[in-house]
């Protein structure tokens, strides 16, 4: 494959914009809620602490919104990339949907934890879960009744930092997709490719709050500019 611009390695990074034209809503509107809670109350070790109920329920009701929804272009077209790029590419998701597996991608990587997945605070082992979590489930490996959600809260480290970092490192172009670029230490993922000389370039909907850092910026919808681009990298 002719490879645009000397491009070779290739970073994407996605928030939840990406999954915004799915139905599954985006963290941050005006009103500072996330589906009617305090992000704190229901993303925070903290939270579970004080109302574990509150907190199951919460990722149970998100686990069946998952696997409703369907994907959408932008995630069908980094699909189609991740199966045609023979250089390095890394899909790293602050998502917790499995919206870019089902599109067909494989290299994936999920920062902040998965949805469809429990995680046993007693063994530490991981399960696919697709079930609730709220009537407190047996450890299918140890029996014990601790399972929370597979999720990266705040406060909590982001999986696999070393991987995205080593990734970051030797990119070429690095592209930020749907990301309000608020949460760290996604949001410093572009000053980290600046100073790998990568090019960067961010899709979004509206400007992100790390929009100075990137080489170009394309507004509009995901499910558009994602399958634009694509088209380009592929041309
Ligand atoms: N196409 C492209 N971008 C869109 C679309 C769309 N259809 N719809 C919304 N957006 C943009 C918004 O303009 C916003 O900039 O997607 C961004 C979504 O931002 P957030 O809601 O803040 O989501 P995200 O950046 O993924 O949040 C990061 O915060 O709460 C935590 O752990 C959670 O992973 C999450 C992290």
């Amino acid at each position: 494959m002719r490879r645009m611009h000397g491009i070779r390695n290739i970073v994407i990074l996605t928030g939840a914009g990406i999954s915004a034209e799915s139905g599954l809503c985006t963290f941050r509107a005006d009103d500072g809620l996330w589906e009617d809670h305090r992000v704190e109350d229901v993303a925070s070790p903290a939270g579970f602490r004080r109302d574990p109920g509150l907190v199951q329920r919460f990722y149970d009701e998100r686990r069946k919104n998952i696997m409703a929804a369907e994907p959408n272009a932008a995630h069908l077209a980094l699909a189609k990339l991740d199966e045609a790029w023979d250089g390095e590419l890394l899909i790293v998701t602050q998502n917790i949907d499995d919206l870019n597996e089902r599109a067909g991608a494989k290299r994936v990587l999920h920062m902040h934890g998965e949805g469809l997945s429990a995680w046993c605070l007693a063994c530490g082992a991981r399960h696919p879960w697709t079930g609730t979590l709220l009537d407190g489930p047996p450890c299918p490996v140890c029996g014990e009744v601790a399972l929370r959600p597979d999720i990266v809260w705040f406060g909590e480290m982001p999986y696999e930092m070393d991987r995205i970092f080593n990734a970051i490192t030797r990119a070429d172009l690095f592209v930020s997709i749907g990301t309000s670029g608020a949460v760290y230490p996604a949001a410093g993922f572009v000053q980290q490719a600046k100073s790998a000389r990568a090019r960067t370039l961010e899709l979004n909907l509206e400007r992100s709050q790390g929009s100075a850092w990137f080489d170009e910026t394309r507004l509009g919808p995901a499910s558009e500019l994602v399958p634009e681009w694509v088209e380009e990298m592929l041309r």
